[in-house]
This record gives structure tokens, sequence and C-alpha cells, in this order.
């Protein structure tokens, strides 16, 4: 028989910090593909790139995985993960990232677009809607091809503090937050199940409503505990779930951040968490939620949200 040559998948994911270093060691782990860590500083990537290729030897996951500051070993990679840049420091908003990490994205960006342009870029690093909106600006790929992660996150934390009031397995229950990844986000109680019986009938509207506040404020009480640092596991597995769904073209309805244009009366190409089938063309349908007047209200202050904030990218050299 003769031999077919395998093309393997190549993850490429920028910042190999916490967020970073955890994203390489999901993504090598579930084996999605070949994984190149990189940072301007190029100590850290090295080396913890060996320590996890280490870690596969015990593990038996079945992925290259390299450490490196250049630019030029991310070519051919299908999904670029962005996480690098600053995190929130304890009682820093994610708001007050922008100028620090507009500078860091601009350059990472530039690298993306040189080496690996047919790239599908995932944007995690904060404030993340802005960082994604500006990120898709300087990568100028299509909107297909630039997608947030936040959404992905957001709805994990909802999912965990509702299986928990319920005392039940986070198998069953499901739960959708959508706008922007901040403190105007939407969690959607009305998608909140457990065990497929809506959540309003689950538990009484205090306790859901305590739920949806600690979903909020979710990374705030993380970097509370820290002291310095935000949270990284959750952030990671968030943009992984993303990949997954990318590499695997598997078509899964994510809550992700996307360009909008003219979809929930928002037209000015904003960047904001809905529902979409992610696949491997990147986001391939925003799904067409209709919300109720007071989600509605909600997603609307959301997206004014990121809009705001979105000025002071103006003052980015
Ligand atoms: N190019 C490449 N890497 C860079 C650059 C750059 N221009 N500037 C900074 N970095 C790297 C740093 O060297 C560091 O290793 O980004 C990494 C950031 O890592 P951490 O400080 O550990 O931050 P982390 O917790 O990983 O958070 C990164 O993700 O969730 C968000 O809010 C968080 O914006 C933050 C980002």
């Amino acid at each position: 028989m003769a031999f077919t040559a395998h093309t393997r998948k190549k993850i490429a994911v920028i910042g190999a910090g916490f967020v970073g270093s955890t994203t390489a060691h999901w993504a090598a782990q579930k084996e999605l593909g070949d994984v190149v860590l990189l940072d301007i500083n190029e100590g850290a990537a090295i080396g913890k790139t060996l320590d996890l290729a280490q870690a596969a030897t015990m593990e038996m996951f079945d992925t290259k995985i390299k450490g490196t500051s250049n630019y030029a070993d991310i070519a051919n990679s299908d999904v670029v993960i962005i996480t690098a840049g600053m995190p929130r420091k304890p009682g820093m908003s994610r708001d007050e990232l922008i100028g620090i990490n507009a500078k860091i994205v601009k350059d990472v960006c530039a690298g993306i677009k040189q080496h690996a342009p047919d790239s599908i870029v995932i944007v995690v690093c904060n404030p993340m809607d802005v960082m994604a909106l500006y990120a898709k600006q300087q990568l100028g790929f299509p909107k297909e091809r630039v997608l947030g992660m936040g959404g992905c996150l957001d709805s994990a934390r909802f999912r965990t503090f509702i299986a928990e009031e319920c005392g039940v397995s986070y198998k069953d229950v499901t739960g959708v937050v959508v706008g922007n990844h901040g403190d105007a986000m939407v969690p959607l109680v009305r998608t909140a199940s457990v065990g497929s019986v809506p959540l309003i009938d689950m538990l009484p509207a205090d306790k859901i409503a305590a739920i949806v506040q600690r979903t909020k404020s979710a990374g705030a009480e993380i970097g509370g505990h820290l002291k310095t640092g935000s949270a990284y596991y959750a952030p990671s597995r968030g943009a992984v779930e993303m990949a997954e769904a990318i590499l695997k073209d598997q078509k899964r309805v994510l809550p992700v951040a996307v360009e909008l244009n003219g979809e929930f009366g928002v037209s000015d190409k904003m960047m904001v968490g809905v529902m979409c089938v992610i696949g491997g063309k990147g986001l391939e349908k925003i799904i067409d939620y209709k919300f109720n007047a007071d989600e509605k209200a909600e997603f609307e202050k959301s997206v004014n949200a990121v809009r705001t904030l979105c000025e002071g990218l103006k003052t980015v050299q």
C-alpha cells in the first residue's frame, strides 16, 4: 500500500506566560497538532516547551512542541492564538490594559501577517473585545478568521456556578454568556438548563441573580485571591475549545467575539460575543438568537461598553 503523506495541523501560541503556556499544554495534550510557543522572551518560550515536551513522554501525547522568539517558526500555522500582553493586577479593570496591550498586539499582528497570512487568529489578551477588533484592523483578515475568546470562558464560569449551586455534574448544565468580556457581559439565563430543565424552574430568582453576578465578576474574584496575575487555566482552555472546533471542523456552537455587520442592530463593525458556528473556516455562521426586550437592552449596554473603550485605541501609536 502506498504511503500517504499526512499533513499535521499546526497551532502557534503567541505569549509564553501563564495563559500561553497553559494553552500550549491543553493543545498538546489533546494532540490538536504541532505547537509553536512564541514569546519576546525567548528563554521563557524555549524553557517551557522543553519542560512540556518532557511531560509528553509520560503523558504519551504525540505532538511536536517548539519554543521560539522567531516569527518565521509560525509559518503555515492553521490557528494562531494571541495571549501576549499584560494581565490585570488586583483592583485593575481589563479596560486599563488597552494602551499597553494594543502596542503588543500591533507587533504580534505584524509577525502573523507576514508569516501566517492564511491562519485563523484567536485573540485572548485583554480587554479582549477591543484587542480582537484592533487585531482584525492590523491583520486585515476577513471577519471569518479573527475571533475573540471570552464567551467560552464566561459561559464555562456561568455553568460552573450553576452546577455547584444545583449540586449536579457540570456535564449536564448548559448556559451561554454573550456580549463583551467585561463587567457588562450578558449571561443569558434563558439558555441555562440543568439536565435540559430550564434553570428558572430549578432555582429561585435570588439564587439565579447571585450566579449571574458571580459570573460577571469571576475573573476579578480569582485575581483578588492571586494578588499578582490573573486567571489562566480556564481562559487557555476556552481558547483551545475554539481551536479544536476549527482544527477538527466541528461546527461547534460557541459564544465568540466576532465582527458584527448589521446583526443584532450593530452596524459599526464592533466585535462582541454572540453565538456562532465555529468550524474549519473559523466563523461559519452567526446564530440569530432572538433577544427578549431585557436581554436586548443588556446586550446594547455591553456593545456600548466596547464602543466606548475603542476610543482608547485612537491614541495608540
Ligand atoms: N511579543 C511576544 N510576547 C510578548 C510581547 C510581545 N510583543 N510582549 C509581552 N509578551 C509576553 C511576555 O513576555 C509574557 O511571557 O506575553 C507574556 C504574558 O504572560 P503573563 O505576564 O504571564 O500574562 P498572562 O497571565 O499569560 O496573561 C496574558 O491574557 O487573559 C489575558 O488579561 C490577560 O492580557 C493578559 C493575557
